[in-house]
């Protein structure tokens, strides 16, 4: 297991994930765009484009963080599933966010236990740069979402000049460092349309319609 998950397994991140650990890194990792951070999850709700009614599934949900403002946007008639393979981060995210309907699961990103097509929408946010296989779990994206529904990515990324550098520098934790295309050619290879990418410092955002 590598260093960076060895972290997200430890029963002392887990409490301070959502108020210290993610502010700290990711706006530091965002060029410390404040503007955008605060308004991070409505964004991702809006990409998603999730509308009373509709299952969506959190992958890597970690505290679960996005997951309960997914569960508020498709209310009691849908149903929002965290998926996480870190007990620590499942427990926490039933303390902090489970009050909105959300459901939580424990599994891996490379192998979900759902069928192909079950969700109106599927994300995985601030993840798939620590998941050892990342397109394996694309894959299984675009497999658990339905015919036009949408998936989500935020995810790391660098420009070819420097991106060397950055993965030689957090590489040693287990940590990956997208190209500028890598995941939005994954999803126009899959026949996804209205593939956007919006990149915030060293994240970036994509979505997509999955092919009817
Ligand atoms: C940095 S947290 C992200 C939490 C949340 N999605 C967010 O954006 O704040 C990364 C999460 O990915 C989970 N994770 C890493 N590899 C995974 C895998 N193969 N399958 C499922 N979850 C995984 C970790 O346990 C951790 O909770």
């Amino acid at each position: 297991m590598s260093l960076a998950q060895r972290a997200m397994e430890h029963r002392l991140l887990a409490p301070v994930y959502q108020r210290v650990w993610r502010p700290a890194w990711f706006l530091s990792a965002m060029a410390f765009d404040v503007p955008h951070f605060l308004h991070e999850r409505e964004k991702a709700v809006t990409a998603l484009r999730l509308e009373p009614g509709d299952r969506v599934l959190d992958i890597a949900c970690g505290p679960g963080n996005f997951t309960g403002d997914y569960a508020s946007a498709v209310g009691a008639p849908g149903l929002a599933v965290g998926i996480d393979l870190s007990r620590p981060m499942l427990t926490r995210a039933l303390v902090d966010n489970a009050g909105t309907g959300a459901h939580y699961v424990q599994g891996s990103a490379h192998l979900l236990p759902f069928a192909d097509g079950s969700f109106d929408a599927v994300a995985c946010y601030g993840a798939l740069y620590l998941i050892p296989d990342p397109f394996r779990a694309v894959a299984e994206m675009i497999r658990v979402v339905r015919p036009e529904g949408r998936v989500a990515v935020m995810t790391s990324v660098a420009p070819d000049a420097v991106r060397r550098l950055a993965q030689r520098a957090v590489g040693p934790a287990g940590l990956r460092v997208f190209g500028p295309h890598e995941v939005t050619e994954r999803l126009e290879a899959a026949g996804f349309g209205e593939v956007s990418q919006e990149t915030h410092g060293f994240f970036q955002y994509v979505a997509g319609t999955a092919p009817p």
